[in-house]
C-alpha cells in the first residue's frame, strides 16, 4: 500500500528520466516510447495514429476529437456487472422444467465463447495494441476499452458463478469445442503479431501487419465473432427467459458497438494517413478474411443451435451474417461480399442504441458504491 510519507522524489527531473527511458530503449525512432525525446512543445499537425514523434505524454490539443468523445461516451455508459439481479436467471435454471436441453447447451456454449473472448480482447489490447498507437487520445481510449474488457469477462464468470455451471467445462470450451477453438486459432496470429516483442512499426510490411490485425480485430472479432452469441442471449431475454444475463448482454453490446466504431475510425484514419497501405491485394486480402470469418461464425451457430431453438436457426444467422460483414465491408471502405443480404433480426438496432436511462428488461437493482468504500484508515 502506497504510504504518503514516503519520499518519492525523482533523482532526476522528469523530463530527463523519461527521455533517457526513451533513448535506451530504442532502436530506431518508433520505438515504444514511454515519452517523446523532443522536449519541444507539442504541435498538433505531428499528431499521428501511428509512427508518429509526437509526445505521448500531452493529451491537448486533440487532433482526433472522436477519440475523445468515444472515450468520454465508454465513461458515460459505465456499469458493473453486480448491478443486475440474477436472481430469476438462477431460479430459472434451477427449475428442471426451466429451459429445453438445447437452451441449456445454447447458454453454455455461449459462455464458453465468450468467457475467454473477452480477456484475449484485453491483452491483445494492452499487450499488443497499445503500443503501436502512437497517439494520446486513441491510448486514452484504448485504456477505457481494455477495463470495459475486464468488467465484460468479469459479467461473464459472474453469470457462471450465479448459475452455478461447471467452471472448468465452461472457462476450457476454447480448447476443447471444436466450433470455439476454431474461431480462437483464426484470431491468435493476428493477436500474436502485436504482441511480439520484436515487432515494430515503421516499414510498409509491419504497418500492413498492423492494420490488417486492427481490421481482425475490430471488424472481424469485435464486430462479427460476438453477433451470434449477442442475438442468442438477446433472444432469450425477449422471451423473458434468462432476463439478467441478457441485461449485462445489452450493456456488453452496448459497449462492444462503441469499441468496433472506434476501431473502424482508427482503421480509417490510419488508411487516410498511409494511403499507400490501402493496395487493392490488401483490400482483397481482408476481403477473404472476413468472408472465412462469416464461415467460422456461421459453424459456431450450427453447433450452438443443431436444431434451432427460441425460433432462431442457423439458416438466419447465415443472412444476418452475410448483412453485416456487409456493414463492415462498408465501415472500411471495400467492396460489400454478398449483395442484397438483408437483416432477419431488426431488433438487434434498438438494443444497440440502448441509452443508459432506458432499462430494458428493467431488473437493475443496486447502486454503485463510490465513495462509501474509500477509508483512510
Ligand atoms: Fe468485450
Ligand atoms: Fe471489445
Amino acid at each position: 500500500m502506497l504510504d504518503f510519507e514516503d519520499d518519492i522524489t525523482p533523482t532526476a527531473p522528469a523530463s530527463v528520466r523519461m527521455a533517457t527511458i526513451a533513448m535506451n530503449n530504442s532502436t530506431d525512432e518508433h520505438a515504444y516510447t514511454i515519452a517523446s525525446v523532443s522536449t519541444g512543445r507539442i504541435r498538433v499537425e505531428d499528431k499521428r495514429i501511428i509512427n508518429s514523434s509526437a509526445d505521448v505524454n500531452q493529451l491537448v490539443p486533440f487532433k482526433y476529437k472522436w477519440a475523445w468523445e468515444k472515450y468520454l461516451a465508454g465513461c458515460a455508459n459505465h456499469w458493473m456487472p453486480q448491478e443486475i439481479n440474477m436472481s430469476a436467471d438462477i431460479a430459472l435454471w434451477k427449475s428442471p422444467n426451466g429451459l429445453t436441453d438445447d437452451e441449456r447447451r445454447l447458454v453454455k456454449r455461449n459462455l464458453g465463447f465468450f468467457t475467454t473472448a473477452d480477456s484475449l480482447a484485453a491483452n491483445n489490447i494492452a499487450l499488443g495494441t497499445y503500443r503501436h498507437i502512437t497517439n494520446p487520445e486513441c491510448r486514452q481510449f484504448l485504456l477505457r476499452q481494455a477495463f470495459e474488457e475486464a468488467i465484460h469477462t468479469h459479467a461473464y464468470q459472474y453469470i457462471v458463478e450465479s448459475l452455478g455451471l461447471d467452471e472448468g467445462e465452461v472457462f476450457n470450451m476454447y480448447h476443447e469445442v471444436q466450433s470455439i477453438r476454431d474461431k480462437d486459432e483464426f484470431l491468435l496470429p493476428f493477436i500474436d503479431v502485436l504482441t511480439n516483442p520484436d515487432f515494430k512499426t515503421g516499414t510498409p510490411e509491419n504497418d500492413q501487419k498492423l492494420l490488417r490485425s486492427l481490421i481482425v480485430f475490430a471488424c472481424i472479432m469485435e464486430g462479427l465473432f460476438f453477433y451470434v452469441g449477442f442475438v442468442q442471449i438477446l433472444a432469450l431475454g425477449r422471451q423473458n427467459k434468462m432476463t439478467g444475463a441478457a441485461e449485462q448482454y445489452q450493456y456488453i453490446l452496448r459497449d462492444e458497438s462503441m469499441h468496433l466504431n472506434f476501431g473502424v475510425d482508427v482503421i480509417n484514419t490510419i488508411k487516410n494517413e498511409n494511403p499507400h497501405l490501402w493496395t487493392s491485394e490488401f483490400r482483397e486480402e481482408i476481403r477473404g478474411l472476413i468472408q472465412k470469418g462469416v464461415e467460422l461464425e456461421y459453424r459456431y451457430a450450427e453447433d450452438t443451435m443443431p436444431r434451432g431453438v427460441l425460433g432462431l436457426n442457423a439458416g438466419m444467422f447465415k443472412e444476418y451474417l452475410r448483412f453485416i460483414a456487409n456493414r463492415r465491408c462498408q465501415q472500411i471502405g471495400i467492396d460489400v461480399l454478398y449483395q442484397g443480404a438483408t437483416n432477419p433480426f431488426p431488433w438487434m438496432a434498438e438494443m444497440i442504441d440502448l441509452k443508459k436511462e432506458k432499462n430494458f428488461f428493467e431488473t437493475r437493482v443496486t447502486e454503485y458504491q463510490t465513495g462509501g468504500a474509500l477509508s483512510w484508515d
